[in-house]
């Protein structure tokens, strides 16, 4: 970490139990400002209620919160006030605009009658629903109305946006619309934590990952330096027809082939780049009159680190 990018959330060591289930247990991890940081795991894997102690609406067993070097409790609202928090359900009044809407929360958080139309048409267009702001919320699609969710987080200006699960249940289209929203304001500045059980998210969104299992932080890094804990290789699988023990000896001989196996009725070869060498692989049997039959290349991804990690599929 440089000067530059300073810690805007720290948390160390939180623990909480309900009853007899640890839902989180020892978890620590920080986001710089400008940096999305995504907790990524299976439903039940504790997502929801660490981002809950780092909103300060659950108070943790152990482990501290920092916002810019400030503790986050229960009891106080200063550095709570730096949190833009977007919870999965959040109420929105399906008889009153979405300006409406925002209009109400921005004056509970008491900006004046100017300020606040001042900052909700701003936050409008930053979420891209200027075009449907004087609409009742009851016409948005779910889409629509987690945008207006995202919009209220951030009515205060915040330094830190928290978004649980804001894709989920949505539609293809609103989850880009969604997802394109929050690049921009992580490119502005802000520093976002962001939940998830969906590893492309994942991949597409957060700088970092933190992948989440039972309660524990099991791995973290950005998207390459987790897939480089698997040894960072490609897999590619070929049918092929005919002397499988040939084509195998075959395979072997090309340079940039780390392994071979034969599997079924085709090999399966470990590489470090598979769409770099497919072309001397392919190429090589060719010259040995040994006839592919189909390719299909495997490069590791969040799924497969999280398989790897765990012995579990992410979504199961
Ligand atoms: N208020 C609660 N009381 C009891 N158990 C809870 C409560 N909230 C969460 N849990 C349990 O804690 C674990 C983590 O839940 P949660 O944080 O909601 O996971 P996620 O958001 O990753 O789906 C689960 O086993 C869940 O059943
Ligand atoms: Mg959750």
């Amino acid at each position: 970490m440089t000067t530059d990018t300073p810690e805007v959330l720290s948390c160390k060591g939180l623990r909480k139990r309900f009853d007899d289930v640890t839902a989180v247990d020892d978890v620590s991890f920080t986001i710089a400002a400008g940096e999305t940081y995504g907790l990524l795991g299976p439903n039940g894997a504790g997502k929801t209620t660490i981002i809950s102690m780092v909103a300060g609406i659950l108070r943790p067993d152990a482990g501290d919160v920092l916002v810019e070097g400030v503790p986050v409790s229960t009891r106080t609202t200063e550095p709570k006030g730096r949190i833009g928090y977007v919870p999965q359900e959040l109420a929105v009044y399906p008889d009153l605009t979405g300006r409406e809407n925002l209009t109400f929360f921005a004056r509970l958080q008491g900006l004046s009658r100017v300020a606040a139309a001042r900052r909700v048409a701003h936050v409008l267009g930053v979420v891209g629903l200027t075009d449907r702001a004087d609409d009742r919320a009851e016409h948005y699609s779910g889409g629509m109305r987690r945008r207006l969710h995202i919009g209220m987080g951030l009515l205060h200006e915040p330094i830190l946006l928290v978004l649980d699960e804001p894709t989920a249940g949505v539609d293809p289209q609103s989850r880009n619309a969604i997802m394109d929203n929050i690049r921009e304001l992580a490119h502005s500045g802000l520093a976002i934590l962001y939940t998830t059980h969906y590893m492309e998210e994942a991949e597409r969104l957060c700088d970092r990952v933190g992948v989440i299992d039972a309660g524990r932080l099991v791995a973290e890094g950005t998207r390459r330096e987790l897939v480089a804990l698997l040894g960072e290789r490609d897999r590619i699988s070929l049918s092929v027809d005919g002397d499988l023990g040939h084509a195998e000896d075959v395979a072997r001989l090309v340079p940039a082939v780390l392994g071979v196996a034969a599997r079924g009725r085709g090999l399966e070869l470990l590489v470090h780049d598979a769409r770099q060498c497919l072309p001397a692989v392919l190429s090589a049997l060719a010259e040995e009159d040994v006839r592919v039959r189909a390719v299909e290349v495997d490069e590791p991804n969040l799924e497969t680190v999280f398989l790897h990690l765990t012995g579990r599929a992410l979504r199961g």
